[in-house]
């Protein structure tokens, strides 16, 4: 028999065969090329590599270094096309499956919290700090605990149905936050340090800083001895911890009806730090909202002794705080459901 790789095989019969290594050869690569799975790469592996294949039984009987180094050269060709085409394979299962299971997921969009929420956390988070409690109160109100009870005289101009969303002679959209200082002070005894926050509504006309519904917080102190130095450092507290811890507070004298005195807070501008700049139209200064000490009438309004209890009590916008926060310009943007605005913060 002609052959080019020499070896013989002892058959299980007892006859003994030579082995064709040429021929041998091609019928291992060209079986293994026929392979169309994984598995079928593996019976190859089995028929020609395996414990009672041909090769493995000639390389058994091998007598002579020509031969031996044939049948390995056989032995080692067979393996590296097995593997070859084992990876060829794998590759286009991955291929096929049209993505690569070894590269990082993609995570699906999970959005955020609207700019709004974000700051009210940043004002709770300052309050939990002074060891204030945070509530929220309800919105629709009535007129006692909007108006009456804060001490709102007949007169004031937030009365009438051109400002105020009444539903009927008694009940309204609350039109500011402080109507949970009642709230608060029916529901407990003093000591009391709370701040309240959640949405208010007017009837405003609509432009770039004046929106129909808009959020406030809160807050309300009761205890014993409090003065306008208590008032002016918990402002200034929540002022560093919103705008860093550089600002500075004044107050301006002002009046509300359920506050006296009355006084409206400033916080030196975070943007030109009291220089001047066109955010806080140059004065160095940017209005927060209002505050002062609880009026006495109010007080007696919920029952507590004036003689006996102190406190103070301030109201801002949270739409504001936002603004100044991150210079947004106006109020409209946080209402406009615009999801650019909000993939920015
Ligand atoms: N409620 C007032 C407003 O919306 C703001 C305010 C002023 C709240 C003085 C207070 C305060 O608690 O003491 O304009």
């Amino acid at each position: 028999m002609a052959s080019y790789g020499l070896g013989s095989v002892t058959r299980a019969d007892g006859t003994v065969a030579r082995v064709d290594a040429q021929a041998l050869e091609s019928q291992a690569l060209s079986a293994i090329e026929a392979a169309t799975t994984v598995d079928e790469v593996e019976d190859a592996r089995v028929r020609f590599l395996g414990r009672k294949s041909e090769l493995k039984l000639a390389l058994r009987e091998v007598r002579d270094r020509e031969t031996g180094m044939e049948l390995n050269a056989l032995r080692v060709a067979i393996e590296e096309s097995l593997e070859r085409r084992e990876r060829e394979l794998t590759t286009a299962v991955l291929e096929d499956a049209d993505f690569d299971v070894t590269l990082p997921g993609e995570a699906p969009p999970q959005g955020q919290l609207h700019l709004v929420t974000q700051v009210r956390r940043a004002v709770e988070d300052s309050f939990l700090g002074l060891g204030y409690e945070v509530r929220e109160d309800r919105e629709v109100e009535t007129v006692e605990y909007n108006f009456d009870r804060l001490a709102f005289p007949d007169w004031h101009h937030a009365r009438s149905p051109r400002e105020t969303f009444f539903f009927d002679e008694r009940r309204l959209l609350r039109t500011e936050t402080s109507p949970s200082q009642i709230h608060l002070m029916e529901e407990r005894e003093p000591p009391i340090y709370a701040v309240s926050i959640g949405r208010v509504y007017r009837r405003d006309t609509i432009d770039a800083t004046h929106f129909t519904t808009f959020h406030q917080f809160e807050g309300l102190a009761v205890d014993r001895g409090l003065t306008l130095a208590d008032l002016r450092g918990t402002l200034r507290h929540v002022m560093r911890a919103l705008y860093g811890e550089e600002r500075r507070v004044r107050f301006r004298t002002h009046y509300f009806p359920f506050t006296e005195p009355s006084m409206e807070p400033d916080v030196s501008c975070p943007i030109c730090d009291g220089v001047g700049c066109r955010v806080c139209k140059q004065s160095g200064w940017i209005e927060m909202g209002g505050s002062g000490m609880v009026d006495p009438q109010v007080f007696a309004n919920v029952g507590y002794d004036p003689e006996e209890w102190t406190g103070f009590a301030f109201g801002m916008g949270l739409e504001r705080t936002a603004q100044l926060r991150h210079a947004v310009p106006g109020i409209r943007p946080f209402w406009e459901n615009d999801l650019r605005v909000s993939r920015q913060f």
